[in-house]
């Protein structure tokens, strides 16, 4: 693999990031099997309930994370997606650790879905320690599965034990 490029990660700036990221995600699978448009893929960047952190090289996105943050389903990574012509040189693991540091300040589970028809992603998800936890059958589109997948640091009751001993 070549050499990770110097990124810094930040909090999305503006309109004009948001349709470069909703570029990566409504050109590329697995969002064109599950017909997520660009207008669906630009509403999820710029909704304004999410944590949505942009992967800058020399200025310009290369990367994008949207997180769910508060609600029922906190520390869910909602979409994650690299620049096409960026992918597979350890960006989007880079994108990961940062949001699981994020997600780890509010709750010790980091939750993620994998269409069933996107192996790649499902293995690095694998190797950075993620577990299969469910299966969402015809859950977007018929005929294939969302794959509930976890990476815990343990039990809610035990989070944040001892902070304030
Ligand atoms: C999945 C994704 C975010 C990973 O980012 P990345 O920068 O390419 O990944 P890294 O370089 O850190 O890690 C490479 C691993 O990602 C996997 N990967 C998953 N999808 C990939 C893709 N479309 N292109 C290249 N690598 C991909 C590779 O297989 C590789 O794992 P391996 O070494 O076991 O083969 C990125 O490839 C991407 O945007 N893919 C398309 C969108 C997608 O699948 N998002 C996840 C939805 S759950």
């Amino acid at each position: 693999m070549a050499s990770v490029p110097k990124l810094e990660i930040e909090r999305l700036r503006d309109h004009e990031e948001a349709r470069i990221c909703a570029r990566f995600m409504a050109d590329s699978e697995p969002w064109l099997t599950l017909a997520r448009s660009y207008e669906v893929s630009l509403g999820l960047i710029t909704d304004p309930t999410r944590e949505v952190y942009v992967a800058r090289k020399e200025g310009r996105p290369v990367g994008f994370v949207i997180l769910v943050v508060t609600g029922a389903f906190v520390g869910y990574v909602q979409s994650i997606a690299v620049d096409p012509e960026w992918r597979g040189r350890g960006i989007g693991t880079r994108i990961l650790a940062f949001a699981e540091e994020r997600i780890l300040q509010m709750s010790p589970n980091v939750f993620v879905c994998v269409s069933s028809f996107n192996p790649d992603a499902l293995r690095l998800y694998r190797r950075l320690g993620y577990e299969i936890v469910g299966e969402l059958p015809d859950y977007i589109v018929r005929g294939h599965s969302e794959i509930l997948m976890r990476k815990t640091t343990g039990p809610l009751a035990e989070f944040g034990e001892g902070d304030d001993a």
